[in-house]
């Protein structure tokens, strides 16, 4: 029987996607048990946003939440996805600290590291390759992850010859990660054949998003040109910039034969459970209807989910709704003039900012981020396309571009010693140090009020006594 297997994005991608990820662990602690038995390929839990949600937003330790899910996921893979030498944050790290993270991660309970370069430098990614490899307990598994995208240098051929530098790197699995959902069911055919016919027996995954309306058919067709995992995510989470839905891809694929491996019984009742959470925040704003939508004006801007909610969270922030369609229109002219990088994050982040600045600005490139000047520098790789000449020689003056990777290397242990300086006596642990390296402001505040908590709390079991 053919085999097709699920990851489940309900916890993260979902979350991240529909309602930047402002969902608290303790909302779905109770559904976990269930979800354990569901069959899953994987449950995508942890990376991506929820780190960053959790302690800026959420008054959570992302590692206690790791741990937690660990404990309540003891016979499901968990899964997080992870920005190379990114890590979860916005800048390149050097190595010594890409390799603690890892070892952390697997540590407090991570299965499989999705790991991906925005720009598909795979220098970025080598240094968490080596360190998932290091640190590897029985069911690590480590995923190389492709950023997808459509432009006039990203052909099949050069997807395929990715593929086989993913596994000739050593990459357990390679995933084709479509952020934007602008992948069709024609490119999906076509890709995938080219790939499964250059890495062999070697896990294929396809990750999209049903942000343009073509996921469905997408899918489909991937499931018949050889791949054999898919991520989707429980129906009341799916859809819109989320994934397509468990279930329904659940009873095509059973009607085809194709054995996913879930439990109907508990995939419907994990279900039933999601509905009022969404209802909740739909009730108070946090999940805005208009990313449950179907745009296929995403096939024109090429916007992931995840940057299209952001970008209408920022501008309603700052009431600039009106400007929304002309900075949507903003958003490919900035990709040319950086060389057509993949919108994914941070590059999604800092060309959606850039565009939206340009337009806010009403001159375009009179401001210019310090990210975007980076970028342009070479800091975070290597451009697809060469970058504007205007732009560039905007931002460089008379400098050469940088190489990325001879800052990452520095291994010094200067940035655990600063760290745990900083923090003083508010750190108790190796994950403090890495929460503070990753999101210094954001951790210090979560730490004195930790702390704070802990010392109302000791205060008032005394007064009790
Ligand atoms: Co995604």
């Amino acid at each position: 029987m053919k085999k097709v297997q699920i990851t489940e994005t309900v916890l993260r991608d979902a979350n991240q996607s529909l309602m930047a990820t402002r969902l608290p662990y303790s909302d779905y602690e109770e559904i976990l048990a269930d979800m354990d038995k569901a069959g899953y390929y994987s449950i995508e839990c942890w990376g991506g946003a929820t780190f960053d949600s959790c302690l800026r937003y959420l008054n959570e330790d992302p590692w206690e939440r790791l741990r937690n899910l660990r404990k309540n996921l003891p016979n499901t893979r968990l899964q997080m996805l992870l920005r190379g030498q990114n890590l979860l944050g916005y800048k390149h790290y050097h190595d010594d600290v890409v390799e603690k993270f890892i070892e952390l991660s697997i540590k407090n309970g991570i299965d499989v590291i999705r790991i991906f370069d925005a720009l598909n430098d795979f220098r970025n990614i080598e240094t968490a390759l080596s360190s998932v490899k290091k640190f590897a307990k029985k069911r690590t598994v480590a995923s190389g992850c492709i950023s997808y995208t459509q432009s006039p240098v990203h052909t099949v051929e050069k997807y395929i010859e990715m593929c086989r530098e993913l596994k000739k790197m050593g990459f357990d699995t390679i995933c084709l990660k479509d952020m934007a959902g602008t992948m069709s069911p024609y490119e999906a055919e076509h890709l995938i054949k080219g790939i499964k016919d250059a890495i062999g027996d070697m896990t294929l995954i396809l990750h999209t998003h049903c942000t343009t309306g073509m996921a469905y058919m997408t899918i489909l067709k991937a499931i018949e040109s050889g791949i054999d995992v898919i991520d989707t995510a429980c129906s009341a989470f799916s859809g819109g910039t989320s994934q397509p839905s468990t279930e329904t891809m659940f009873y095509a694929l059973q009607q085809y034969g194709i054995d996913c491996g879930l439990d109907e019984d508990i995939i419907n009742k994990v279900n039933d459970f999601f509905k009022p959470i969404k209802q909740k925040y739909i009730d108070n704003g946090q999940l805005n209807p208009k990313s449950l939508a179907t745009d296929a004006q995403a096939l024109v801007y090429k916007v992931p989910g995840g940057m299209l909610s952001n970008m209408i969270a920022n501008l309603t922030d700052m009431h600039a709704m009106d400007k929304f369609d002309a900075a949507l229109a903003e958003i490919p002219k900035v990709r040319a003039d950086l060389g057509y990088p993949p919108l994914v994050t941070p590059l999604s982040q800092m060309v959606g900012n850039q565009a939206v600045t340009n337009v806010l600005v009403g001159e375009r490139y009179k401001n210019i981020s310090k990210e975007v000047k980076n970028y342009i520098k070479g800091e975070y790789g290597i451009a697809p396309a060469p970058i504007d000449p205007d732009l560039s020689k905007k931002v460089l003056g008379d400098d050469m571009p940088v190489d990325c990777r001879a800052e990452d290397e520095k291994r010094t242990g200067e940035d655990f010693r600063i760290a745990k300086e900083a923090l003083g006596d508010l750190c108790r642990c190796e994950e403090d140090v890495m929460s503070y390296i990753c999101y210094p402001d954001q951790t210090i505040k979560f730490l004195q009020n930790r702390k704070a908590q802990e010392e109302n709390e000791a205060v008032y079991t005394i007064e009790e006594m």
